[in-house]
């Protein structure tokens, strides 16, 4: 593993200042807009970039972690939430690190959905996510949660998140989460070259048998120790081939324009789908619609910024609702065509994905 000398390569929190103006006349239109033509509806707030995992793809066991001081609080989530809500912003994703940690959590689920209405989705490793836990989640005002899990081998589970929880207290989250009605129940498999590469076909099988969508994310050169290589990534396609050969497949139309995924039905009516999300293969930024708030109070246009805008000294510096708004425009309005992940001089961001939130 590469251990402490990987981790000065990430300057996390370098150069952020205030957005550039936007023009005017975009101000005036009171959404998010950028200069591509998007408008901007999703918004994915990281509420710690901490995490009780260490997957091999995204952590390293010593990665370091933002000082508490830095982090905003539950109170200041929610005013953003709900200034950005009066911008147009419609659904907001809650993200980490692994967002379930943050002590908050509930009331910043509840805070949220009062102030803004939007529909509240949460991303979570599933450890923590038992049953009377989910039935918290739902009450808070969560409407949504996607689990993450990149194998269903206990023992490979143990190897693959460096972690003591048991494979079978995420798998009962997620029936939690299908009991509790926090769906359509979403699983995030990231498949590695010869790590876990062979489970395509299983967690194909899961889908059918738990009626949920599981979605193959392409592994992105985000991890917090610099070891993505492009031979260990695995393509939409491959995954796609392979679960074809045990269960034809059959494209379903895309309702979203914004959606990260291609989802497929099973072509024998069981219930259950699958998602690609190719970030490599193919990116999907031309209807992006997302803007990202970390834990730290950076807002960044794109996972892959170069550019992140601070917006601690308004929150803390006595900025008022209208302040914010024009902060958030302007920040919306830098937000870059794309990632560029396919351009042979493409760089990797200044912040690992724990750090941005996935
Ligand atoms: N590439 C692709 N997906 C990643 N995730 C975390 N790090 C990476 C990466 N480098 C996934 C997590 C989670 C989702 C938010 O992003 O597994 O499911
Ligand atoms: Fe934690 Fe998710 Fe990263 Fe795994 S992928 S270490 S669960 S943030």
């Amino acid at each position: 593993m590469t251990g402490a000398l990987s981790l000065p390569q990430w300057s996390v929190g370098a150069d952020a200042g205030a957005p550039p103006p936007a023009p005017e006349s975009i101000h005036g239109h009171g959404t998010l807009r950028d200069a591509h033509g998007r408008t901007i509806r999703d918004l994915r707030i990281s509420l710690t970039d901490r995490c009780n995992f260490r997957c091999v793809y995204c952590m390293e066991p010593d990665v370091r972690f933002a000082e508490p001081s830095t982090l905003l609080r539950a109170d200041e989530f929610v005013r953003l939430g709900s200034v950005a809500a009066s911008l147009g912003i419609r659904r907001i994703r809650l993200t980490g690190g692994e967002p379930t940690l943050h002590p908050d959590l509930g009331s910043i689920a509840r805070g949220l959905r009062e102030a803004t209405g939007c529909e509240l989705a949460l991303t979570t490793n599933g450890a923590r996510g038992d049953a009377a836990t989910v039935a918290d989640w739902r009450r808070h005002g969560i409407d949504r949660v996607t689990v993450s899990l990149d194998t269903l081998d206990p023992d490979r589970f143990a190897r693959l998140t460096r972690s003591r929880t048991p494979l079978a207290d995420v798998l009962s989250c997620i029936e939690h989460c299908i009991l509790e009605d926090l769906g359509p129940v979403k699983v995030n498999v990231v498949l590695l070259r010869d790590r876990n590469d062979d489970e395509a076909v299983a967690f194909a099988e899961l889908a059918r048998r738990l009626a949920i969508e599981v979605r193959f994310i392409e592994w992105m050169p985000l991890d917090s120790g610099r070891t993505w290589r492009s031979d260990h990534w695995v393509s939409a396609s491959e995954t796609r081939r392979r679960i074809e050969a045990a269960h034809p497949l059959v494209a379903e139309p895309t309702a979203d324009p914004s959606a990260t995924a291609t989802t497929f039905r099973f072509a024998d009516g069981e219930r259950g789908r699958v998602g690609f999300i190719a970030p490599i293969s193919s990116p999907f930024c031309g209807a992006c619609s997302r803007l990202r708030l970390t834990a730290d109070g950076k807002v960044r246009p794109c996972l892959f910024s170069d550019r992140e805008w601070d917006l601690r000294p308004l929150l803390r510096g006595g900025g008022s609702d209208e302040d914010l708004r024009r902060f958030l425009v302007d920040a919306a309005w830098s937000k870059q065509a794309g990632h560029g992940i396919d351009a042979p001089d493409f760089v990797p961001p200044p912040r690992p994905m724990s750090a941005i939130g996935g």
